[in-house]
């Protein structure tokens, strides 16, 4: 293990809840916290409140397993007017080795919006 461990937006311990019936993770679980890692982290670079207007492809290099801890890395790669694409990586830590072996990655777009569901321009730092 690392002395200085990156800082996930998100980590989540996987349940026997969360899998599907060959037992291994749901895909679409793992597809609901990309999402959520991503609007942490454009909260994070400043929107107010978030809605997602677009994932690209997903795809899956390995299984995640129930007990395992999966990180959520996140990178703000581009900033428009009202939208916000943010790349979320992510990371399953095995428990028999310890190793973090990478599952997946997504480019996630949102755009920023007010109380009444209206876009608005993300703030500029
Ligand atoms: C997101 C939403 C508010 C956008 O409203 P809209 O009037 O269609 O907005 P626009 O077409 O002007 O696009 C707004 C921004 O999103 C970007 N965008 C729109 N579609 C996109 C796509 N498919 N991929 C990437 N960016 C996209 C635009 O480029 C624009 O960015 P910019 O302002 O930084 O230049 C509206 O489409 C919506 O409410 N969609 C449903 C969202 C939702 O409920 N998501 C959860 C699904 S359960």
């Amino acid at each position: 293990m690392s002395d200085c461990p990156r800082d996930a937006a998100i980590r989540v311990l996987m349940m026997p809840r969360d899998t599907n019936y060959h037992g291994t993770i749901f895909g679409g679980v793992i597809l609901s916290h990309i999402d959520q890692a991503g609007a942490v982290a454009a909260i994070r670079a400043g929107c107010s409140q978030v809605t997602t207007v677009a994932m690209d492809k997903v795809e899956f290099h390995q299984p995640v397993k129930v007990g395992e801890l999966v990180s959520f890395y996140t990178e703000v790669v581009k900033v428009g007017n009202t939208s916000i694409t943010i790349k979320v990586s992510v990371e399953a830590t095995q428990r028999d080795n310890g190793e973090n072996v990478a599952v997946t990655s997504a480019m996630v777009t949102f755009v920023n919006i007010d109380n009444e569901g209206k876009k608005i321009p993300v703030p500029r730092n």
